[in-house]
């Protein structure tokens, strides 16, 4: 009998998807997101790799003069989402947002690439992306990073993905709130208010987009006119581990260029790293860089450095720490450590359980020999979506599903994280259309 859950991923799947890119949730999301994207061809690719690869062609066809991979691409007019194309106003030819998302892009190439089934197809897709990657990769160097200090900043909090983080509270405070033209919030029609951001934080979201808009989406002044510039470790971590993959793609495609310079990105951000370790919390923490500190905030960003290459004995903190933690929730990971009292295990990135993070966390410590901590994030996640279905994200002590429902990358992950439980392949050979298991491991 194939695995109920392995069908289920599919059909939500298929779902969202509308031709040449997949909503993250109808509703609440009705456009491209780029990391969400880079993290569904991984699933889409078990059952149709060229639909996997056409999800990143896409999103690399909205990609700026300058390099950047925005955000967000408005494919289409939709009402139901704030804020639209018209409050960017970033004068594309297909709308877009003006800031941009985790870099994922890189890693997911040469995942798709090493599984790669139809090897020609593969062959000419990532020739293609290589480049285009790589651009990004430099832009962010370039734009995020003036100073060369080796570590890329970011300008507003839904750069990283991780929106309403408690990591922001004190740098966020700084932004002002004057000046926003009022608007009605849409993500609280789709969802549960208690689930998402407050509106406190909205009107400074919207605060720095107006402010960048003034500034004409100009990437060579935006980062120093910034009054929120913060550097993430896990933000950092999937770049280097972006750079890190693109190079071995490089060397494996003969592109001597874009190899030599990855591996220099890659050797000079995993030292630039360090300075965000903290030995008090025993893990990475981010650095504001405004303020010129260190963020005293135990996130699940500084555990996402393990998905970078870090040193052995930070591989072997983060494994320890996130053994700690896993006896304060029930389920991995908690995007906040319960203990520090503004955590809020149902509000977005405030503490609540997200796969995609799970599973970048668990490839990253299997890969640095940390595989007992892996499997046991692995087999959490599976129990959470058996217990709680395929939503956004889940409220670690409760295990409540949250957020928007039907969750793309959730089933997206869903299907990787059933690649490697041993109890699944003989699900996973018996589901129509699915790879054979054994050329699909994370865990390496
Ligand atoms: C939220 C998340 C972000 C994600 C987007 C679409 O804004 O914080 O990480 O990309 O939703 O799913």
């Amino acid at each position: 009998m194939p695995n109920p859950l392995l069908s289920r991923a599919r059909d939500i799947l298929k779902a969202n998807d509308l031709g040449t890119y997949t909503v993250p949730t109808h509703g609440l999301y009705p456009f491209q997101w780029n990391w969400d994207s880079c993290l569904t061809a991984l699933g889409q690719a078990h059952f149709d790799e060229a639909r996997a690869w056409t999800e990143i062609e896409t999103l690399f066809e909205h990609q700026w003069e300058d390099g950047m991979v925005p955000h967000i691409v408005f494919h289409k007019e939709d009402e139901g989402y704030f804020p639209g194309p018209d409050v960017w106003n970033t004068k594309r030819p297909v709308p877009t947002s003006g800031i941009t998302q985790p870099p994922v892009a890189g890693f997911t190439v040469r995942r798709l690439f090493e599984r790669a089934r139809d090897r020609d197809l593969a062959d000419r897709k990532v020739r293609a992306l290589l480049p285009k990657i790589h651009a990004w990769h430099e832009w962010f160097y370039r734009c995020r990073d003036p100073q060369k200090t080796g570590v890329v900043a970011v300008i507003h909090p839904w750069e990283t993905g991780r929106d309403n983080s408690i990591d922001w509270d004190d740098a966020f405070s700084k932004v002002p709130t004057d000046g926003v033209v009022p608007f009605i919030r849409r993500d609280t029609q789709h969802a549960n208010p208690d689930h998402r951001p407050t509106q406190d934080q909205y009107e400074r979201y919207i605060w720095l987009v107006q402010a960048f808009r003034n500034l004409n989406w100009d990437n060579t002044v935006l980062h120093d006119h910034s009054p929120f510039r913060v550097v993430d470790p896990g933000f950092n971590a999937i770049l280097l581990r972006s750079c890190s993959d693109i190079a071995a793609l490089a060397e494996e495609l003969g592109e001597i260029k874009i190899a030599q310079q990855s591996r220099q990105r890659v050797a000079a951000g995993a030292s630039a790293l360090e300075a965000l370790w903290n030995d008090d919390l025993g893990q990475y923490v981010c650095y504001d860089r405004v303020a010129g500190e260190q963020i005293k905030s135990a996130s699940v960003a500084g555990l996402l450095a393990a998905f970078a290459p870090i040193p052995e004995e930070r591989m072997q903190g983060l494994a320890s720490r996130i053994r700690k933690l896993a006896q304060t929730s029930r389920y991995a990971v908690p995007s906040h450590d319960p203990a520090d009292p503004r955590f809020d295990g149902a509000r977005y990135w405030r503490g609540p359980v997200w796969l995609i993070v799970n599973y970048m966390i668990a490839d990253g410590l299997a890969r640095q020999n940390q595989t007992d901590v892996a499997e046991s994030i692995v087999n959490s996640s599976i129990s959470l979506i058996e217990d709680s279905g395929f939503a956004e994200y889940y409220d670690p002590i409760t295990g409540e599903p949250c957020g928007g429902l039907e969750f793309t990358w959730t089933a997206a992950m869903v299907i990787e994280f059933l690649s490697l439980s041993a109890t699944t392949l003989e699900d996973l050979k018996a589901a129509s259309g699915l790879t054979n298991p054994n050329e699909i491991p994370i865990v390496k």
